[in-house]
């Protein structure tokens, strides 16, 4: 049997948990999660393995990032089956701070990114998201002090927010993004994927399946803008409301018109009754 790593839920205690990997100057790595975690999340940690001797986890389901019309309320929490799934994982820590830990009484700080974080993706449909995001981040990075952090491309507008906002504020860590898991039908794994009904489920695929085909096509020269429309209808006839089909430069997420302009990733996100699914691929 594996051991259980040790949790912590203060800053003090997370630095007295820390020490001995410094005191050793062991290479710290940190996976930054809200819990509920799938395989997704595992690879993430297993990456982080790779690349360094020790992985602290953080589950923090974060307030911040939730406008109050969201998920907050219901997001999945599932503390125990998650510190079960990270002791088989074999991780070192676990950082997990209640809100009040995070957000004493008088908290006054709030990180407004810009850049990718105001591409009109994501940010379009979800104004508060990356202020939230960015403004923990910078906080989990300043209290676990990471020489790496881990990111799934399956967000893929946060990894670029997040890899921006290192370099900016001369974080000293490096951001590493990590391929995107899905299910054998092609659907990205995700916390909120338990939220689908069987129906649903059934057809959420379609998205990966026309971000395949919509790159597919743009490699072999069709027009972009043609491409997406055909996507944005396909994805429609399937039953979703769609947030945004768009086709961007891979790094800064600024609008394309051409192959020409990339590298090009193509970004979607859309409603399945209730449900929001994001997905992306590379071009
Ligand atoms: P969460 O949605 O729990 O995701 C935690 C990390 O797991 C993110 O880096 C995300 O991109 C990655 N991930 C999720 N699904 C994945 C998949 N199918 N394949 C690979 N990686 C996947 O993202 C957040 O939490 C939060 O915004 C957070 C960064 C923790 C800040 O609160």
């Amino acid at each position: 049997m594996a051991r259980r790593p040790t949790v912590a839920r203060t800053v003090p205690s997370l630095r007295r948990a820390m020490a001995p990997y410094r005191d050793a100057g062991e290479r710290i790595a940190l996976v930054l999660t809200m819990g509920a975690l799938h395989r997704g999340h595992l690879a993430l940690v297993r990456e982080a393995q790779r690349q360094a001797r020790r992985v602290v986890v953080s589950i923090f389901v974060n307030p911040t990032q939730f406008a109050p019309h969201e998920d907050f309320g219901s997001y999945p929490r599932r503390f125990e089956t998650d510190i079960a799934a990270l002791t088989e994982a074999k991780a070192d820590l676990v950082w997990a701070p209640a809100a009040a830990v995070m957000y004493p009484d008088g908290f006054a700080t709030h990180i407004e990114p810009a850049g990718a974080a105001k591409a009109g993706l994501e940010d379009k449909f979800r104004p508060h998201f990356f202020g939230g995001v960015a403004t923990v981040v910078a906080k989990l990075f300043t209290q676990v002090s990471p020489d790496l952090a881990l990111f799934g491309e399956k967000d893929y507008q946060q990894l670029r927010v997040v890899t921006q906002m290192a370099k900016d504020l001369d974080l000293p860590l490096t951001v590493i993004g990590v391929p995107t898991v899905r299910e054998t039908d092609g659907l990205a794994l995700s916390s909120r994927n338990v939220y689908l009904s069987a129906q649903q489920r059934s057809v959420a695929p379609t998205l990966y399946r026309v971000l395949q085909r919509s790159a597919a096509r743009i490699n072999k020269g069709e027009t972009i803008a043609r491409v997406l429309d055909d996507g944005r209808a396909e994805i429609a006839r399937a039953g979703f409301a769609l947030d945004y089909l768009e086709a961007r430069h891979a790094l800064t997420l600024a609008a394309i018109a051409s192959r020409k302009d990339g590298p090009i990733r193509l970004l979607v996100a859309a409603k399945i009754g209730k449900t929001r699914l994001i997905d992306n691929v590379g071009v």
